[in-house]
């Protein structure tokens, strides 16, 4: 197997010399207008309604979505704004029948990315799928060979990277201006409550359509709020490391130019204090080995301590990375700054950040390669967020495949690794901090897992290997030749 970045990557440069469009779907001339359908509209996919109308050349001619009621409300609000209806469909698939819809823009939850991008190819529409990449590794390598074998215009919403001195930075990063970097850690100190813990099974809102929603995924409900608190569900999400990891790890890995899978991942979890019954860690450290630099990541959803509704920070950053290099260090999100060896701010990286946290700028460069017809064009093709994705899923099978020990066990099980051995302790304090006894308790300790870039897999470990895609539920299901 190639890699899915090498292979896309090669597949891209090639398709880059076509001007043809496929028969399957209208050509978007330069000039034409181009016509857009949202696919999953309650929070995400709102901005999306809101933000495609302002590029100019560019119409939102309907709404899709498997809950009748968020459909309904979506639509009135964009007639009260815009000024006409948009065409509604509660099943994507009509969306994809349609010859009238060049584009679609899928703010679905996870586990529909993959399939919704898939199908949105093969019916020759141009896609924008929301972060993650895709809900497993396997389904992201199926969504770039239907982007190649279509012709068609992906990307990914990982939204800064459409900021230009955030590139710029990092291609001085790269090149010494914060000296040899020793690491970099990422951070996402937020702070989430309990989603609870139904004692009976709860009941599908009246006015959603279960098994479209569901889609590749069980169709058995344990959650008692229907949108959003999927997240925290392994058939639909890929936990807070799949949620907000794919923003802040691709910050860590684009900061060091790391354009290839870690030849190692490493992690400690667990969920605390809730006692809910979600899946999905809210306390995750994760250590993924590459060459140029080592990456960390702190997650943690648990406020400063209990009965708090602060979060945490690390050198005053709650979300964003920390790079750390030998002459200075960066602490940033969507802006930054650049600390000397004695810790004085020396300077400041800031930019154009657009509107919408960075994701008007992102539908723009998205509708420029719908005209050019030239995935290099995308700031952030399947290629690039599978990498930054492919991140958080690496992290999430080390997790899986873990072992419960004691918390107290943990420093010396981890001594080999001293940057975990630090967060490990911040994890620890701010675990005691929110009531948890660290003395009984116990962490999932996840499995070191040896990773060759080439083929995207974990040599000769099948428990892993697994984990690299999903049952899928029929008919809901992303094909093995696309
Ligand atoms: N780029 C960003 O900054 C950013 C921010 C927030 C969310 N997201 C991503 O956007 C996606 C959606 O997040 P959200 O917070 O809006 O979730 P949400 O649960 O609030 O909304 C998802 C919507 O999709 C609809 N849906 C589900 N299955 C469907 C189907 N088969 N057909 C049509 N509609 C369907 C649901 O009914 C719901 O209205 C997630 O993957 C999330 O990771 C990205």
């Amino acid at each position: 197997m190639v890699s899915v970045s090498r292979r896309h990557f090669l597949a891209a440069a090639s398709a880059a010399s076509f001007t043809s469009m496929t028969s399957l779907g209208r050509a978007a001339e330069a000039n034409d207008e181009i016509r857009v359908v949202v696919i999953g509209v309650n929070s995400i996919g709102s901005t999306h309604l809101n933000g495609f109308p302002k590029i100019p050349g560019v119409k939102v001619v309907g709404a899709c979505d498997a809950d009748s009621a968020v459909l309904g409300k979506r639509a009135g609000e964009f007639d009260k704004k815009f000024g006409y209806k948009l065409k509604t469909y509660e099943d994507l698939r009509r969306v994809f029948d349609d010859a009238d819809v060049d584009a679609v823009v899928v703010g679905m939850p996870n586990h529909w990315h993959g399939l919704a991008t898939v199908w949105g190819c093969q019916a020759g529409k141009d896609v924008y799928t929301e972060k993650p990449c895709s809900h497993n590794i396997w389904e992201a390598g199926q969504m770039a060979k239907a982007a190649d074998k279509y012709d068609r215009i992906v990307q990914v919403g990982i939204q800064r990277r459409s900021f230009t001195h955030l590139r710029d930075f990092f291609s001085e990063v790269q090149q010494g201006a914060l000296g040899k970097v020793k690491n970099v850690k990422g951070l996402y100190l937020s702070r989430r409550e309990s989603i609870g813990n139904p004692t009976s099974p709860p009941k599908p809102l009246a006015t959603v359509n279960h098994n479209l929603w569901c889609g590749p995924g069980s169709t058995k409900l344990e959650r008692a709020k229907y949108h959003y608190d999927w997240h925290w569900f392994w058939e639909y999400g890929n936990a807070e490391l799949g949620n907000n990891g794919p923003h802040i790890l691709d910050l860590c890995r684009w900061a060091i130019g790391a354009e290839e899978f870690p030849t190692a991942v490493s992690s400690v979890g667990g969920r605390y204090v809730w006692h809910d019954n979600g899946q999905t860690p809210n306390t995750h450290l994760l250590r993924y080995e590459y060459a140029k630099a080592p990456i960390t990541f702190e997650i943690r959803d648990l406020p400063t301590a209990t009965g708090k509704r602060d979060t945490c920070d690390y050198m005053g950053l709650s979300y964003g990375i920390v790079i750390e290099g030998t002459e200075g260090t960066y602490l940033g999100f969507d802006t930054g700054k650049v600390l000397d060896p004695d810790g004085k701010v020396v300077r400041e990286i800031t930019g154009n950040t657009g509107t919408d946290g960075g994701r008007q700028l992102h539908r723009e460069n998205f509708v420029k390669a719908v005209r050019s017809r030239q995935t290099s064009d995308l700031n952030c093709p399947v290629a690039t967020g599978h990498l930054s994705t492919a991140l958080c899923h690496l992290g999430n099978i080390s997790h899986r495949t873990g072992q419960a020990v004691s918390l107290a066990s943990l420093p010396e099980r981890i001594q080999d690794q001293p940057l975990m051995t630090d967060a490990a302790t911040r994890m620890t304090d701010h675990l005691a901090a929110n009531g948890v006894d660290v003395a009984t308790a116990a962490v999932e300790l996840g499995r070191t897992l040896m990773i060759d870039p080439k083929t995207e897999t974990f040599p000769g470990d099948e428990a892993a290997n697994r984990l690299l895609r999903r049952e899928y539920r029929a008919p809901f299901v992303v094909p093995e030749q696309v």
